[in-house]
C-alpha cells in the first residue's frame, strides 16, 4: 500500500544485501515512519515480542524471514538442523495467540529439511520466506475481491448514502504483508468509488485502531472516524453501523474467532442490533486442530503497564504517561474469543462461508478427515 504516494510492504529483503530484512517499526506510527533492519533471528524474535511488527499475517511472514536468518547463522556452525529447530521454538514462543507464527515456522522447517546441504537449505529458506510473504499479500488481495461484494450489496440499499463499517484493532495492511484482511474489502470498495465511512475502534490498551488503522486509512484517503472502544453499541442502536468487519489471530475449523480483546463485545452488540458481523482471514489463520476456541485457544497476557500507561506525542516528542493510580493493579488479556454463532460469515481468499465446520471444510476440503 502507499505511504505518501510510495508503495511499501510491511517486510522485505534489502535489495543490495540479502542478509538484511527490513520492517516498518510500528511502535513509532502514526508519528514517524521508521524503517528498521533485522540481521539475526534474535532480532526477529525481539521485534515480534515487543511488537515492532504485529498482526497475525505479518508475524507469520516475520517468522518466515526469521527462519531464513537462522539458516544463515546455522550455515556457519556444524549442527544445522538442531540450530534451526531451536530457532523455530524461540520464534513460536514470542506470542501465543496468533497461529500464523507456528504455521510459518513449521512450513519453513518442513521445506528446509528437504535440502541436501547447508547452502541448499539457506536457498530454500529464503525462497520459502518470500513465498510466505507473497502468498500473504495475494490472499489478502483476494479477500478484498470477495468481501467487496458484501459492501456493494449494502451500498445498493443506501441511496448513495455512505456504507458505515465498524472495525476493531488493526487488521489492515500493517497487520499483514499488504492489503490487510478486514481492510482489504474496504480498500477494494473505496477504489471502486463506493461511498463508505469507517468507524475505527481506538482499541485500548495499545491503540492499534487509533494509531495504525486510522493512519493507513488516512494514507489511502478513506473517510474514517476514531471512536472510543465502548461507543460501538450506541452507534449500532442508532442505525449508524451497516456492518462490522474484523480480522482474527486464530479461527478454529469450527468457526470460533480469537481476535483483539473487545471483539466479542462488538459481536454481541451487532447480534442484538441485527447488524452483520464478518471476520476476514487468510487460510494461514485457521487452526485445523482446535475444536472449541473458548476453551482451547491460548490467550496472551501482556504487561499490565500497557494498561496503566498511555503513549502519545507531546510537543514533537513521543511520551508515555501514567493513567491509573500509582499502586492500582491492572490486567492485560490481549485477545478474546467470539463464538461462531455470533459470526455472520468468514471472508477468505477462497470465498465467503458460514462460520461452521461443514462450510469451512467445504471451502478447504484438504483438511477434511
Ligand atoms: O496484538 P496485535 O496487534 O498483534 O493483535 C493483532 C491484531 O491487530 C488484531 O487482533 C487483528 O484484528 C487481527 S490480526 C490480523
Amino acid at each position: 500500500m502507499n505511504v505518501n504516494g510510495r508503495h511499501y510492504r510491511t517486510i522485505w529483503v534489502k535489495k543490495d544485501d540479502e542478509s538484511i530484512i527490513r520492517i516498518i517499526d510500528q511502535r513509532r506510527l502514526p508519528h514517524e515512519l521508521v524503517i528498521e533492519d533485522l540481521t539475526a533471528v534474535d532480532d526477529v524474535a525481539a521485534a515480534i515480542k515487543d511488537m515492532h511488527v504485529r498482526g497475525a499475517g505479518l508475524i507469520g511472514a516475520a517468522a518466515g524471514y526469521g527462519m531464513y536468518l537462522a539458516a544463515l547463522e546455522a550455515e556457519k556452525g556444524n549442527s544445522f538442523d538442531d540450530y534451526l529447530n531451536a530457532a523455530g521454538k524461540k520464534l513460536i514462543s514470542t506470542r501465543p495467540t496468533a497461529v500464523n507464527l507456528k504455521w510459518a515456522v513449521n512450513r519453513q522447517l518442513k521445506a528446509i529439511m528437504k535440502g541436501d546441504s547447508p547452502a541448499d537449505k539457506v536457498a530454500i529458506a529464503l525462497k520459502t520466506a518470500n513465498d510466505i510473504a507473497d502468498e500473504d499479500a495475494d490472499y489478502c488481495r483476494r479477500i478484498g475481491e470477495h468481501g467487496v461484494k458484501i459492501i456493494e450489496g449494502i451500498a445498493a440499499g443506501k441511496n448513495g448514502n455512505p456504507v458505515n463499517i465498524l472495525t476493531h484493532c488493526n487488521a489492515g495492511w500493517l497487520a499483514f504483508v499488504d492489503y490487510g484482511s478486514a481492510t482489504s474489502p474496504v480498500y477494494a470498495a473505496f477504489d471502486k468509488g463506493i461511498n463508505l465511512h469507517v468507524w475505527v475502534d481506538e482499541t485500548r490498551p495499545r491503540n492499534q485502531g487509533a494509531s495504525l488503522t486510522a493512519w493507513e486509512l488516512g494514507q489511502h484517503g478513506v473517510p474514517h472516524t476514531v471512536i472510543p472502544d465502548n461507543a460501538g453499541g450506541h452507534l449500532m442502536q442508532h442505525g449508524l453501523v451497516d456492518m462490522v468487519i474484523v480480522g482474527t489471530d486464530r479461527t478454529t475449523y469450527t468457526g470460533d474467532v480469537a481476535n483483539k480483546t473487545g471483539t466479542y463485545l462488538k459481536a454481541l452488540a451487532a447480534k442484538d442490533n441485527d447488524i452483520p458481523f464478518y471476520v476476514a482471514l487468510p487460510s494461514s489463520t485457521f487452526d485445523w486442530e482446535i475444536r472449541d476456541g473458548r476453551k482451547e485457544i491460548p490467550i496472551e497476557e501482556r504487561d499490565p503497564d500497557e494498561v496503566r500507561y498511555i503513549e502519545g506525542i507531546c510537543e514533537g516528542e513521543i511520551k508515555r504517561v501514567l493513567l491509573t493510580p500509582k499502586n492500582s493493579n491492572a490486567a492485560n488479556y490481549a485477545f478474546d474469543v467470539t463464538p461462531s454463532e455470533l459470526v455472520t460469515g468468514l471472508i477468505t481468499e477462497r470465498g465467503i462461508c458460514a462460520a461452521n465446520e461443514a462450510d469451512i471444510l467445504n471451502l478447504y476440503p484438504e483438511h477434511k478427515g
